[in-house]
């Protein structure tokens, strides 16, 4: 059995655990941990990365697939020192399972005003506030992708009215597609962004866009923080214009202490975790992708990087 050998960097994911789950799916994994069990870096034919530090793949010369150990990849295709060769990216049931949980949870929170009670508990009081039904509640989803379009899909499921927003015309139960942003920021209360980060997406909703939100809209952004324009969501949560704001990802990562954010009552923090890789959901396609460029064919998940995602 000649082996594979296989070069992992990550500082957000547990090597052991992808080792495991990679060898039960590719018997012949020779797993090479960065940065010090790298070994020989010609023998690397795939390197499985979040992340990884300026110049890491340039010594690997008989490289032949790169992994993205995760959805976005736009810190990878960003880079200048890309190798030319495939680049995959994770996309398995549990992160969508994950991802599809962020979304319903945030959204249920501010449509049964889960929000509100808990700041009443906080003072002590009884504030009833009559519920509305789901249909009445008005959620864009921005994006429709391996993502966006599970989380719509189970936000259409529970009766909630759906309007999907991608770049081409997306079919799924229950949703109403529109491709003209403008009036899915007009017809949304909630508003989920998961777009990919790309030069197109970059700054998507600024202070115009914001603006066209109904008053009092509520905000969850659980793709990048850079499609968000921060000063602009900042102006929007202080008018109110934005209400409230779910927010798991940022421009500056972690969250910089005495970030205005964390003084706000009326945003949620998480610490970008909405939808994370689960090894033993995702490594039987980083296997399949592996088996695949070997034989020259192209990758699950491939991504297109002139594209962006
Ligand atoms: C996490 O942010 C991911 O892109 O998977």
């Amino acid at each position: 059995m000649s082996r594979i050998a296989v070069a992992f960097h990550s500082g957000a994911d547990d090597p052991v655990a992808w080792g495991a789950a990679l060898r039960a799916a590719l018997p012949e994994l020779d797993w090479r941990v960065s940065p010090d069990g790298l070994g020989d870096p010609a023998a690397i034919q795939a390197a499985m990365v979040w992340k990884p530090p300026p110049g890491f793949f340039a010594p690997m010369t008989n490289l032949r697939l790169v992994v993205n150990l995760g959805a976005g990849v736009d810190s990878l295709v960003g880079r200048d020192d890309l190798p030319a060769v495939p680049i995959a990216r994770l996309n398995d049931q549990g992160m969508v399972q994950l991802m599809t949980s962020y979304v319903v949870f945030a959204v249920t929170r501010y449509a049964r005003d889960i929000h509100h009670f808990e700041r009443a508990q906080r003072r002590g009081a009884w504030e009833y506030r009559h519920p509305r039904a789901l249909s009445e509640v008005r959620v864009g989803v921005l994006g429709l992708g391996e993502l966006g379009g599970p989380a719509a899909a189970a936000l259409a499921g529970m009766g909630y009215a759906v309007t999907g927003w991608s770049r081409s015309p997306k079919a799924i139960p229950g949703m109403r597609w529109e491709g003209s942003l403008d009036a899915v920021l007009a017809g949304s209360e909630i508003l989920v962004a998961l777009v990919p980060l790309t030069p197109a997406t970059r700054g998507l909703l600024g202070a115009r866009e914001l603006a066209l939100l109904p008053q009092g809209a509520k905000l969850i952004n659980a793709c990048r923080g850079a499609v968000v324009q921060e000063a602009a969501l900042l102006a929007a949560l202080r008018s109110g214009r934005v209400a409230e704001a779910t927010l798991d990802v940022f421009d500056t990562e972690p969250l910089p202490t005495g970030h205005p954010f964390w003084a706000m009552e009326n945003v949620l923090i998480t610490p970008h975790l909405a939808s994370i890789t689960v090894p033993e959901s995702a490594a039987q396609d980083v296997a399949e992708s592996i088996r695949r460029v070997l034989r020259g064919e192209p990758p699950l998940h491939a991504v297109d990087a002139t594209r962006g995602y």
